[in-house]
């Protein structure tokens, strides 16, 4: 089952790109511009990736991104995520990016723009993988802020495919952001949100009504309330899961009490994804393996996951036969 997991065609749907940034091109990136980090070795940063919750990670997250100044130092993030993409045999991947993360360090957006697009072609003109760019608003930031981010967005619609919500959920609603959501609407980018992750059930129906999303970036405590999952059913609304990602920020306390098989089973549209695979030790073939592990699956389900996440990528419906 391992060799027919590893050779799975697969698309990635929830991926932020500074989570893949790995400890020895964080090294090489604090030396070569000359950035403080507290560490010192491979070892020292792969014992500090021991975290309570989001906000213990999220703090370190932030703290790896100062690394990335220059549009080198994006495009060769990309590049890497995209080498282990080919790897596991992902062929079609939608990337966010935390525009935020950067420019309030004075790093310009551009910068960050062209360093991950420029990577994202030569993946699709030497790796044969297709992608989408995805913008994420920093949630635990006020909507002035969001909305100035939306507007730098404004002359690369051909390179930005929608709109995201990330960061700090708890304490941060949706209901924060409803105005620039509905701006991004009318601008024509397409709409994801992180809800139902570290908040409630009710986090999901918020994001789901306020925001107009068309898919839940994690989503897993809709189990939480029978007639959301009947909606989420019957509406299809894809999930993006992270199964990896919800071990190592404690979401659930092993994979046995993973509830991505059972959500499969009800016949939700939910997909695994790898979130930030530098740091919750695993890409896009570990979590499939870790999923199976806890949860043996036939083939047949296995494989609907990627059938799922084709379902519920961005990717237009002539892109989608190409990718079945
Ligand atoms: N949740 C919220 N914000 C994030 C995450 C996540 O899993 N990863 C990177 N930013
Ligand atoms: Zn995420």
């Amino acid at each position: 089952m391992n060799e027919f997991i590893q050779s799975l065609p697969k698309v990635e749907l929830h991926l932020h790109i500074e989570g893949t940034l790995e400890p020895e091109l964080m090294l090489k990136l604090a030396k070569r511009n000359g950035i403080k980090i507290p560490f010192n070795s491979v070892e020292e940063i792969r014992d500090a990736y021991n975290f309570q919750d989001l906000q213990s990670f999220l703090d370190i997250y932030f703290q790896g991104a100062d690394v990335l100044i220059h549009e080198q130092d994006f495009f060769e993030l990309t590049w890497a995520y995209l080498l282990r993409c080919k790897e596991d045999n992902v062929l079609h991947t939608e990337i966010f990016f935390d525009p935020q993360a950067h420019t309030e360090r004075g790093v310009l957006f551009d910068t960050v723009l062209y360093g991950i697009h420029r990577a994202l072609e030569k993946g699709r003109d030497e790796l044969g993988i297709s992608s989408k760019l995805i913008m994420c608003f920093l949630r635990h930031l006020d909507e002035e802020s969001a909305f100035n981010t939306l507007l730098k967005a404004q002359s690369h619609k051909d390179k930005i495919i929608g709109v995201g919500l990330d960061s700090t959920e708890i304490g941060n609603p949706a209901s924060k952001f409803e105005r620039v959501f509905k701006q991004a609407i009318e601008q024509g980018f397409l709409t994801v949100a992180h809800a139902g992750e570290e908040g409630p059930a009710q986090n999901i129906n918020e994001a789901l009504n306020l925001l107009q999303i068309t898919r839940i970036d994690h989503g897993v405590r809709c189990s939480e309330d029978a007639s959301l999952v009947k909606q989420l059913i019957h509406e299809r609304t894809p999930l993006t899961v992270c199964p990896l990602s919800n071990i190592k920020l404690k979401v659930f306390d092993c994979m046995e009490q993973h509830n991505i098989v059972l959500l499969l089973r009800q016949g939700v549209c939910v997909t695994i994804n790898s979130d930030d695979p530098a740091y919750f030790g695993g890409y896009m073939t570990d979590n499939f393996l870790a999923v199976n592990d806890a949860h043996p699956m036939s083939k047949t389900e296995i494989a609907q996951f990627t059938f799922n996440a084709i379902e519920a990528s961005f990717v237009s419906p002539s892109e989608q036969e190409k990718l079945r």
